[in-house]
């Protein structure tokens, strides 16, 4: 089974760079079509690849393996085989596998320790509903990423079918934090504009927005180097900053109380998260590793010390986000034992998309997080239920 930090990561990355468009020299999209350009919706043709909208050629030859590109490709979008980019399905049907929902976790015994005065400290209420906070709206910013800034510029129909099924995870994991402040009762407003009124909530938030912003200008489009390069760090920005060091803080705080028998409902939706999230990281370092094969031209000096300089910055940020939430030592942790963990955070991320190592001899002072990771669906790891719990096999129709 593909899972977690590293398995899935650069698994069958596909080495042939830069094949041949499937179309016309010229490249242009219109070729596709019966009626020429002017027969597509103005959107369409200012893409330099196809983007699957485009008018139909009843005839046209059919797509070869080799006509696929990651981005910039002319080929016909709507055809998912054959496959070229296998980890890509492999992660779809992994997702599909490891599908799981809110409300199917316990979450009364969280009700009852949140509800009893003594059942938590001031500091444990804080770490809740900040992680809460953050999570709550960092999932929906990552959801509108893929949706109007990456999917478009993604011009593979298997690299597109997990980013649907990925849009589809981020709003489960919307639901979960909203599943989770309203069985605890929590004040939604505080939770949900938590964002807006928390400067260390705030700031992460903040830092990845203009990435999004930057692509989903109307009149962006990949194709150049410098506008690959664009897509480029808005990838970065969301797969390896956000999904990959943004939210470990949130993860290792959360799964802390799990391992103390406290909110343990809140810690087990944390943990399907996770598993999640780093299927997500590991497709969206694939997917970068992929563009940089295919174009290699991207990866210049500058790009790697920009890339450099956004990962110093995020783990800076999550660092001040660690001490913000913990002012105190607290279920066992305190904030300076994340900056050791947030650099080697950095580290592996560095070393997953080919950047060396910014902190070097950084150590994990958490080996149990990859513990947590390894998470098996059949058997919960706080084993508050034992359960068969994957699907995607086949039905009995008995
Ligand atoms: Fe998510
Ligand atoms: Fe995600």
């Amino acid at each position: 089974m593909l899972s977690w930090d590293e398995a899935a990561s650069t698994t069958g990355i596909e080495g042939r760079a830069h094949p041949e468009p499937m179309l016309e020299p010229d490249g242009a999209v219109a070729s596709l079509l019966e009626g020429g350009s002017a027969a597509l919706p103005a959107d369409a043709d200012r893409h330099a690849g196809a983007i699957g909208i485009e008018n139909l050629q009843m005839g046209a030859s059919r797509v070869q393996v080799d006509d696929k590109q990651i981005i910039n490709c002319k080929a016909d979008l709507n055809q998912l085989v054959p496959f070229k980019y296998k980890w890509a399905w492999e992660k779809y049907l992994h997702g599909c596998a490891n599908h799981w929902m809110p409300q199917e976790i316990n979450m009364s015994a969280d009700i009852s320790m949140w509800k009893d005065p003594a059942g938590l400290t001031d500091d444990e209420r804080t770490i809740i509903k900040r992680s809460l906070g953050f999570f709550a709206s960092a999932d929906s910013l990552v959801a509108n990423n893929l949706v109007l800034a990456v999917y478009q510029h993604i011009t593979n129909p298997e690299c597109r079918q997990y980013l649907l099924r990925q849009a589809f995870e981020e709003a489960v994991h919307t639901h979960a934090y909203q599943y989770c402040v309203e069985s605890l009762g929590l004040d939604e407003a505080e939770v949900f504009n938590m964002y807006r009124e928390i400067p260390t909530v705030h700031d992460k938030a903040a830092w990845a927005l203009p990435y999004t912003q930057s692509l989903v200008d109307p009149d962006f489009q990949t194709g150049t180097p410098e506008d690959d390069q664009r897509l480029l760090r808005d990838l970065i920005a969301f797969y390896v900053v956000f999904e990959g060091i943004f939210f470990y803080v949130g993860f290792v705080q959360l799964l802390s109380f799990g391992r103390r028998n406290k909110m343990m409902g809140t810690s087990e939706q944390i943990q399907y998260i996770m598993r999640d999230e780093s299927m997500h990281m590991n497709f969206g370092i694939d997917v970068i590793n992929q563009i940089k094969i295919e174009n290699p031209h991207v990866w210049t000096t500058d790009f790697r010390r920009e890339a450099h300089k956004m990962i110093t910055e995020a783990t800076e940020l999550e660092i001040r986000y660690a001490h913000d939430t913990m002012p105190r030592g607290v279920l066992g942790l305190n904030a300076n034992m994340f900056n050791e963990y947030l650099k080697f955070i950095a580290n592996r991320r560095c070393s997953q998309i080919g950047l060396s190592e910014l902190y070097p001899g950084a150590s994990n002072p958490f080996p149990w997080m990859s513990e947590m990771m390894d998470l098996k669906k059949e058997k919960n790891f706080f084993e508050t239920r034992v359960i068969e719990y994957q699907t995607g096999g086949s039905l009995s129709w008995d």
